[in-house]
């Protein structure tokens, strides 16, 4: 059965990357939650999406230039009533011990390259044990391999927003076992024959009804969705 990723948690209802958009996602019965993480100045890794605070918080600037005390004072939830921080990775691998979720961190890891941020995720995965339920996703081909290199008990991912030849070789190639493509760069055929080839495909970020039904119907590996509820609903139950 196709598995539920829930997007930067179940983000079509709660604030982007919040422990409380990661609960609501648990809920709601997600196989898996996906989530960003960047470093602060002080080398914290913390789940957010943009290298700047602006978009999703009540601060401004680049998540680089705060201190980790700094940053947890921000909301990460400013159309919301409640207040909540920015996650630290550790606060989240930590609800994880809780439950039995899977999770793809994305190394957002390719406009600023973080000096050593694979390092820093892999010992937190390792500290946490949970190596068998999270898989390492990025745009950065380069950290992808690094982290194969460093950690090959650990699931990698390839990220890509176009098509490419013949994708499962490029994933044997980087020992990747997943390749987490955007939902239109693959067609039907792409991803049978990429799954027929013992690799998983995970596209992002589905939320048409008609595309989560294509992906369901061809038993592709997961969807990666901001509304795992509708996703829930219309995956069909095997
Ligand atoms: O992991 C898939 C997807 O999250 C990649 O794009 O920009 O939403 O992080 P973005
Ligand atoms: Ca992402």
């Amino acid at each position: 059965m196709t598995q539920i990723f829930a997007h930067r948690g179940y983000s079509a209802s709660y604030a982007e990357n919040t422990m409380g958009a990661f609960v609501e996602a648990h809920k709601a019965g997600a196989d898996g939650i996906e989530l960003d993480v960047q470093l602060t100045k002080d080398g914290e890794i913390v789940v957010i999406h943009d290298e700047k605070v602006d978009r999703t918080t009540s601060g401004n600037g680049f998540v680089k230039d705060f201190l980790y005390k700094e940053i947890r004072k921000l909301n990460a939830n400013k159309k919301g009533i409640k207040k909540e921080p920015i996650p630290s990775l550790i606060e989240v691998l930590e609800w994880m011990k809780t439950n039995k979720l899977l999770c793809n961190i994305e190394l957002k890891n390719g406009l600023i390259p973080y000096e050593g941020m694979e390092d820093k995720v892999i010992e937190l995965v390792r500290k946490y044990n949970l190596m068998d339920r999270i898989i390492l996703s990025s745009f950065n081909h380069y950290s992808i391999v690094y982290s194969y290199r460093m950690a090959p008990e650990i699931e990698t991912a390839p990220l890509f927003i176009e098509g490419i030849y013949m994708p499962w070789i490029y994933s044997q190639s980087i020992r990747a076992k997943g390749i987490h493509p955007k939902h239109s760069a693959m067609s039907d055929n792409i991803i049978i024959n990429t799954m027929e080839n013992g690799i998983a495909v995970r596209p992002y970020t589905v939320n048409k009804d008609a595309d989560m039904n294509r992906l369901f119907n061809i038993n592709c590996t997961a969807i990666i969705t901001d509304d795992p509820v509708k996703a829930l609903r219309i995956r069909k139950p095997y």
